[in-house]
């Protein structure tokens, strides 16, 4: 297994492993965007073959509304057969790790849904992340979401 920085030529994998995924879908241009506008933030897993398996796509927000520069985690994902392998903690410290050292974000945000048990887990237990508030009908569904940070102003 292989973790290693996104490219363009990667996003329809990414795409691919999204679909199968999440109900969170997007269109091949937001995907386009993230990876051309912060290049050094979203990373890949891939198998022996180079295929892709699992991914985390970040983004940035600027210093506004008296928020301090950030990145956010729009999406992460993993294949089912690749579970529980430590490949999201990987991508999400890598992305994390990139957003501190190259933006110099004080904070990493995402959102996840209440049910989303692995998720959470992974964020809070494994990662740290603490729950800054709960965002009522977050998803299209009606699903609440979990708002997490992260400091990284130690990482
Ligand atoms: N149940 C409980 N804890 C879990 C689970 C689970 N099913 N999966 C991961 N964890 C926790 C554990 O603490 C685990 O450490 P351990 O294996 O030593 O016990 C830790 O997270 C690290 O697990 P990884 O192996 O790194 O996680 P994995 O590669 O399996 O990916 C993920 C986790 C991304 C949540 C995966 O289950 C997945 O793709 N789920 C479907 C998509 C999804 O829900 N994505 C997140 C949506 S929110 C967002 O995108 C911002």
């Amino acid at each position: 297994m292989n973790i290693r920085l996104a490219r363009v030529e990667d996003l329809m994998g990414m795409q691919s492993t999204n679909l199968q995924n999440l109900p969170e879908n997007y269109m091949m241009k937001f995907w386009i965007y993230h990876a051309m506008t912060w290049p050094q933030i979203s990373f890949v897993a891939e198998d022996h073959k180079g295929r892709i398996v699992g991914y985390v796509l970040a983004k940035m927000f600027d210093q506004e509304e008296g928020e301090p520069i950030h990145g956010h985690v729009n999406s992460i994902s993993v294949l089912r057969s690749y579970r529980r392998l430590g490949l999201a903690k990987k991508l999400m410290l890598l992305s994390q790790e990139a957003m501190a050292n190259i933006y110099k974000a004080s904070f990493c945000s995402l959102h996840v849904r209440k049910s989303n048990k692995a998720a959470i887990a992974l964020y809070r237990d494994t990662l740290g992340f603490e729950v800054a508030k709960v965002e009522d009908k977050y998803y299209g569904d009606g699903e609440d979401a979990l708002s997490m940070r992260l400091s990284l102003k130690d990482s």
